[in-house]
């Protein structure tokens, strides 16, 4: 036992600005699947979520829909705790960074920072979107250099504000990184150092005057704490660092597994341990940077409308289906492609035809040859030390595997001794033993191999599927105390004498192509309906949104778009940038210029001569200096960004429809 042991594990907090979707729920429950392993291993675990609200979006969703921007995340708080309540998240502790000790903290984080001379008042430059009132920097701008989130030009703007000094820590950043196993997939960390360290890392903008809704710098109040001083705190404010509402800072920090995607493992892996050096505090032992859940090839979002409703998904298919096929699916290190055919597939094999008919076929065995009470006789036979060495040496595996986070790894080795006892009864034929009465003993020992293997993969598979798993186990005849972590590596810990008790089939086989109907028909009638209620006012009025939800737009709202070709006459890379490129097309009107942010995935040269489609009818912006008059069609190709190319036979200026 490990009696004193703590584990600290935290998923990022969450932007309360929009409904939450199947991407948040895999580092929820990819975090919670942990937090419940480490439990039965005996931790005394603290298990974080929670929610980011301070911000200019939320301040101006607020002011859109005329309520205070407490009032617009509080009922969205609310839904992401029903959402966690659905998929049985156990949390142990879940902040908001509205609340007042999370505050207190962030104010006390800041000022030391600040007397410690890590933070200085400097001039922010970067971009801004009118229509949105929104700051960006070069860095955050879309593909094409303009405001991520409508994707309109952003022009140059300036204002006064804090900075971390993280300059000074480039050295020891790049120490950590390479030095110890912080970061993983090791992937991740090559990225961090050839991207942000070694081209010299930038100081961070930690403050701004724009704009109100944000948690006020107490020595110089007309800022605001931007984004991520406020939002990285979290991690420790939880625990009480700075603020007298917790008293659990010494216990649990530092954390053992921070967990976030992709998309934010900069934030975690660069910024966050220098403010811990900043501040003299314990660095934390890992942080796990995990991929995308997408949808048909784009990353889930609502802007983009593809958003998953996980209430629908859980309802349907129960929330362990859900939990399980989220995680089996998702690659240690990469992305994984969501659709409703890929679910319900994995639901079919791994849990009905799999684990679920394993333990229907051996309960209904005991039943039907011993009237569900094994006799006590025993006979070893062939197979039986191939089935027991495997299902003794799985939570070893098991362990190893959660310990590193490699979730659908350790589904792996779980179903596949699922498989071996399924291979196991054909071997074994008990069907054919039962006919002949000589042979009882080793029937009996058959069923109960059969019995003790569920024993240890149920139990293995309850922190992954805990509502279903107590269930599967109570129909196998295992008392609590039989699933004893320390007894899973053992066999034969089933009393010989065991009485089952047959249930319901705990995974029914799902109708393919009736539910893929089915789940087609709901779309952007269910889910509409079930943000709608969960939402409640705030929300209500933003009608935009409301057609994200479905996904969908008139021809007429399509229309609007102009698309034509053309072609590329000359191709440069944008001084100043080495995202952009500048391309004069032949659009058959005479000429323009566009510019670009794919200076990453092409060489100019290559380009010139190529038939492509762009955006005819963009309000004309400036990028680094250069006019660009539209946009040049492309598509997102995981790790890379692939232009959209037409016939060469097709006219420069042909409209696109
Ligand atoms: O970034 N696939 O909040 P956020 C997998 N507030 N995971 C996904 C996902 C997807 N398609 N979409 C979202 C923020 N996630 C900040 C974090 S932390 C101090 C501050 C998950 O609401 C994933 O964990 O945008 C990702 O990192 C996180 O949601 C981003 O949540
Ligand atoms: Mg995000």
């Amino acid at each position: 036992m490990k009696e004193n042991k703590t584990f600290y594990i935290t998923t990022p907090i969450y932007y309360p600005s929009a409904a939450p979707h199947i991407g948040h729920c895999y580092t929820t429950v990819a975090c919670d699947s942990i937090a419940r392993f480490k439990r039965i291993q005996g931790y005394d675990v603290m298990f974080l979520t929670g929610t980011d609200e301070h911000g200019m979006k939320i301040e101006q969703k607020a002011k859109e829909a005329g309520v205070t921007p407490k009032e617009y995340v509080d009922p969205i708080v609310a839904n992401f705790k029903r959402l966690w309540e659905t998929m049985n998240i156990s949390y142990d502790r879940y902040i908001r960074t509205t609340d007042d000790y999370h505050v207190k903290s962030v104010q006390k984080i800041f000022k030391t920072l600040y007397d410690k001379g890590h933070i200085y008042k400097g001039e922010y430059t970067g971009k801004y979107c009118t229509p949105c009132e929104s700051f960006w920097t070069e860095s955050q701008l879309d593909e094409n250099g303009c405001c991520p989130d409508c994707h309109r030009p952003v022009t140059d703007a300036h204002e006064e504000a804090y900075f971390l000094k993280v300059s000074d820590f480039a050295d020891k950043i790049e120490e950590f990184l390479t030095k110890t196993d912080y970061l993983s997939p090791k992937s991740r960390v090559n990225e961090m150092i050839n991207n942000f360290i070694k081209p010299g890392l930038e100081d961070l903008c930690v403050s701004r005057t724009s704009f109100t809704w944000g948690v006020p710098v107490e020595f110089d109040p007309k800022h605001v704490v931007y984004v991520w001083v406020d939002a990285l705190s979290n991690y420790i404010s939880a625990l009480g660092y700075e603020n007298d509402k917790y008293d659990d800072f010494a216990k649990y920090w530092p954390a053992d597994m921070h967990m976030t995607a992709k998309e934010i493992v900069r934030f975690h892996s660069i910024i966050w341990p220098i403010m811990l050096m900043m501040l003299d505090l314990p660095l934390p032992k890992h942080l796990y940077g995990h991929g995308w859940i997408n949808f048909n090839g784009q990353k889930m979002s609502k802007s983009i409308g593809n958003v998953i409703d996980p209430f629908v998904l859980a309802e349907r298919y129960g929330s362990d289906s859900v939990r399980y096929q989220i995680l089996r699916d998702m690659p240690y290190g990469s992305d994984s492609n969501f659709s409703n055919e890929i679910m319900i597939g994995r639901i079919n094999t791994d849990l009905a035809n799999g684990f679920g008919n394993l333990l229907s076929r051996t309960v209904a065995m005991v039943d039907k040859y011993f009237g569900g009470t094994l006799p006590e006789n025993r006979e070893e036979g062939d197979f039986d030390s191939d089935l027991k060495e495997m299902a003794q040496g799985l939570a070893h595996s098991v362990e190893k595997l959660m310990d590193e986070a490699k979730l659908s790894l350790a589904l792996t080795e779980i179903m596949n001794v699922v498989s071996r006892a399924n291979k196991y009864i054909d071997e074994t034929t008990p069907w054919i033993l039962a006919k002949d009465p000589a042979k009882s003993a080793r029937l009996a020992t058959v069923l109960y191999n059969l019995l003790d293997t569920l024993r240890i993969c149920s139990a293995l598979l309850a922190p992954f599927m805990p509502a279903i798993m107590p269930k599967a186990l109570e129909q196998i005849g295992a008392k609590e105390s039989d699933t004893e972590y320390d007894k899973l590596s053992v066999f034969g810990v089933l009393p010989a004498d065991v009485t089952v008790k047959k249930g319901d089939a705990l995974f029914p086989r799902i109708d393919v192509n009736a539910e893929i109907d089915y789940l087609n028909s709901i779309i952007g009638t269910k889910q509409e309906e079930n943000s709608d209620s969960k939402q409640e006012k705030p929300a209500a009025k933003v009608e935009d949104e409301d057609l994200d939800k479905a996904g969908l737009i008139s021809i007429d709202q399509f229309a609007q778009v102009k698309l034509r070709t053309a072609q590329v006459l000359a191709c440069e890379k944008v001084a100043k940038s080495n995202k952009l490129l500048k391309f004069q097309l032949d659009d058959g009107r005479g000429g323009r210029q566009i510019v670009s942010g794919i200076a990453k995935w092409y060489k100019p040269e290559d380009l010139i001569g190529k038939k492509i489609i762009f955006v005819a009818n963009l309000t004309p912006a400036k990028l680094c200096g250069e006019l660009s008059e539209g946009m040049i069609l492309s598509c997102d190709c995981g790790d890379s960004v692939k232009i959209l190319t037409v016939d060469p036979e097709v006219p420069n200026g042909s409209a696109v429809k």
